[in-house]
């Protein structure tokens, strides 16, 4: 297949690339390859990429759509995974029109593209942050999500919103991902896990907020890829038992369907630094801090409806997982 996957450069994005690559596929990655975080780790990333023949890089920002429009008509991709945005909850209070530029504007013109060049399935990032101030653990798509805590949050909530509406519009076929913390190899140098690592080989304290009273549904990267793959693969479909009276938020009368992508294993944080403590020999210095704005205490992942449809369901420990990104890092940074 021919697939336009944008956000290539990035941490899941280059992930997915290859994954699709060593199977066959054509893949056109789109990415701007902006300074959120170090260059040199997303061209790193593409490095690995641009060793396959069937790879085409297309670099330019989700904003500007004269482009996006030109490689949609000269690849005429089948399929779309739309992985770019501006990432981060914490940033978002910083920098709040980065996220409305890329994750709206940018959004919207992928939406547009695959509208008019016939698109078989997009397949798009949302974030587990779209559960905002619900409480009801696990978290379900079956849940309404109205009460985003961030700008971050609430455009991928409008995310959602809007491929319902080209779904029910043009019938465009859309699958809607809400990761669940991604971690792994290739991991963001902005996230909590390479955060830590830097600070505890560099004899570095770590910054741990709301006092370590956290826990998160860590998701191993390779889990994440197999759950894009399947729904990829797998076209999303009307849900014919629909009822406006009683309207599901999951499904659709419309071609439009979200999962959740979780570990559906809840880890408190002070367990997770302890495994990576384990994994580096090394105690951490530890900054307790409370609570950072938009930030939710606890994330945990229903992901029923994924294994029911998908037959799949993400399962690497945190232990394998953490060990297998403190063996990359070492490598990649030249620690012994
Ligand atoms: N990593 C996680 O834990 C996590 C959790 C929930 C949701 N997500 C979502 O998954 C997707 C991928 O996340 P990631 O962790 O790989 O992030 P990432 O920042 O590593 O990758 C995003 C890529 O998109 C590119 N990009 C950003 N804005 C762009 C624009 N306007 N035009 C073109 N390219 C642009 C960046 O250069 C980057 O390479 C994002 O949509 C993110 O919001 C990630």
């Amino acid at each position: 297949m021919r697939i336009v996957v944008t956000g290539t450069a990035g941490f899941i994005g280059a992930a997915l690339a290859d994954n699709l690559l060593a199977r066959g596929d054509e893949v056109i990655g789109v990415d701007n390859v902006n300074d959120y975080y170090d260059v040199t780790l997303k061209q790193a990333r593409l490095a690995r990429l641009q060793k396959y023949p069937a790879f085409t890089e297309a670099r330019f920002a989700l904003e500007d759509r004269q482009n996006i429009d030109r490689v949609f008509a000269r690849h005429r991709p089948q399929r779309v995974v739309n992985l770019a945005a501006q990432a981060g909850v914490r940033y978002s209070l910083k920098n709040p029109r980065a996220y409305i530029n890329a994750n709206v504007v940018g959004f919207c013109n992928v939406l547009e593209a695959c509208r008019h060049h016939e698109v078989e399935h997009l397949v798009y990032a949302s974030s587990s942050s779209v559960y905002g101030a619900n409480r009801s653990m696990p978290f379900s798509i079956h849940d309404n999500v109205d009460h985003p805590l961030s700008l971050y949050a609430a455009t991928k909530k409008a995310n959602e919103l809007m491929a319902h509406t080209y779904s029910h519009l043009y019938g465009l076929p859309t699958t809607g991902l809400r990761f669940f913390t991604v971690y792994g190899p290739w991991g963001r140098p902005d996230m909590a896990l390479f955060l830590f690592t830097r600070n505890i080989l560099e004899g570095k304290p770590i910054d741990v907020f709301n006092h370590g009273d956290h826990s998160r549904d860590f998701t191993y990267i390779s889990d994440v890829v197999e759950g894009i793959v399947r729904t990829l693969d797998n076209i999303a479909k009307p849900n014919d038992a629909w009822n406006g009276e009683a309207p599901d938020p999951g499904t659709s009368k419309a071609p439009y369907r979200l999962y959740n992508i979780g570990n559906h294993q809840p880890v408190k944080l002070m367990r997770f630094i302890e495994v990576l403590e384990n994994c580096l020999g090394r105690k951490a210095e530890k900054n307790f801090l409370p609570m950072q704005s938009g930030d939710v205490e606890a994330t945990y992942a229903d992901v029923a409806d994924l294994t029911k449809d998908m037959g799949y369901q993400p399962q690497t420990p945190i232990e394998t997982g953490i060990a297998n990104f403190v063996g990359w890092y070492k490598d990649y940074y030249g620690y012994s």
